[in-house]
């Protein structure tokens, strides 16, 4: 009798180790049914507001992502004690949306206190920003919850940066557990947002592999020195709009950071970037799959973490 007691409840503390360990479609389905529609009503408000706020969302998923997984890290603001990651170099001058991410915390607060983390807002509302802009869908998978610490120096070390090569992006997504087909799809998400002249500077006045009346086109807005902040879009033909004429730039030679024409440059990745050049089905159905497995890096779940009831600072 004492071991059937033992064994069952064994048995339910193992399913609760395994089961706690999953990210699920329908976490809040119970203890906050709004919070996914109340996050969507807020990022269709502030894309509508600033079409590029929907880039900058989906970014912020990724660079959270990548560091010590998806925690919401990249959301905790420094103090006088403490060293986030919002001054790393490549987050410094140029991620933004935090306040648009207080926004829908205080109304994800207003239905449901202490209920939704800020990982899962984020991850939420990069789906709903590609969505916004005329992307696909995907089902969001949650539960993931916050972080009560930060890498200043995994941010520096593992989001890598747009002087990398083809096989120094291969590696950066593979220490992530995302293959080259993901990196490939993934990077489609410069098919919309902007860039600083700091950014592709080098690229546009040095590099042979770009079309030349592309490079000159640049080159007024983003002089050899100075300007380091003047903006350019990274999708040349259609900055606002999530669809394949990022592949269609590559094809074209006209990518703009170096690290995007690697993606087409004589190498391993050339015939995918032509396949979504020529069907935006196939990106879309692969990005969908490859943000889901994007957002599954190494998330807190069970009683690891928090519910972190701002955003900018943990509990
Ligand atoms: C493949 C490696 C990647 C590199 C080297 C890279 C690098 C960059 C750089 C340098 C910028 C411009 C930053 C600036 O000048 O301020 C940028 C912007 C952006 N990146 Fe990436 N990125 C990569 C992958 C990704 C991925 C996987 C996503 C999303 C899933 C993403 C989403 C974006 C978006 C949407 C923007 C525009 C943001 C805005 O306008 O606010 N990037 N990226
Ligand atoms: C271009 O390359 C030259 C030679 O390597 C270098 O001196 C110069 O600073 C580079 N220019 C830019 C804008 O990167
Ligand atoms: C470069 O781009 C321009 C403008 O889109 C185009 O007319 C030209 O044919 C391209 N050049 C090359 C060599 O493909």
């Amino acid at each position: 009798m004492a071991s059937l007691a033992f064994s069952f409840t064994f048995s339910i503390f193992f399913f609760f180790a395994i089961a706690s360990a999953q990210l699920s479609s329908t976490f809040y389905s119970s203890s906050c049914p709004n919070a996914l529609s109340t996050i969507q009503t807020a990022v269709k408000a502030a894309v509508a507001n600033e079409k590029r706020m929907g880039a900058s969302l989906l970014r912020l998923h990724f660079h959270d992502c990548f560091v010590n997984g998806c925690d919401g890290s990249i959301l905790l603001d420094d103090t006088s004690s403490f060293t986030g990651e919002k001054t790393a170099l490549p987050n410094a001058n140029s991620v933004r949306g935090f306040d648009v991410v207080d926004t829908i915390k205080s109304k994800v607060e207003a239905v449901c206190p202490k209920v939704v983390s800020c990982a899962d807002i984020l991850a939420v509302a990069a789906r709903d920003s590609v969505v916004a802009l005329g992307g696909p869908s995907w089902t969001v998978q949650l539960g993931r919850r916050d972080s009560t610490t930060a890498s200043l120096s995994t941010a520096n070390s593992d989001i890598p940066p747009p002087t990398s090569s083809l096989s120094a992006l291969i590696s950066a997504f593979s220490n992530k557990g995302l293959n080259t087909n993901e990196m490939v799809a993934l990077s489609g998400s410069h098919t919309i947002g902007q860039a600083r002249c700091t950014s592709f500077r080098a690229r546009i006045y040095n590099e042979t592999n770009i079309n030349t009346s592309f490079a000159t086109s640049l080159k007024s807005n983003c002089p050899s020195t100075g300007g380091d902040n003047n903006l350019a879009p990274l999708d040349t033909l259609t900055a606002t709009v999530f669809d394949n004429n990022y592949y269609k730039n590559l094809v074209g030679n006209k990518g703009l950071l170096h690290s995007d024409q690697q993606l087409y440059n004589g190498g391993s990745t050339d015939s995918q970037v032509t396949s979504y050049s020529t069907s935006s089905s196939t990106f879309f159905s692969d990005f969908a799959s490859a943000m889901v497995k994007m957002g599954s890096i190494s998330p807190l779940t069970g009683s690891s973490g928090e519910i972190r009831t701002n955003c900018r600072k943990t509990n």
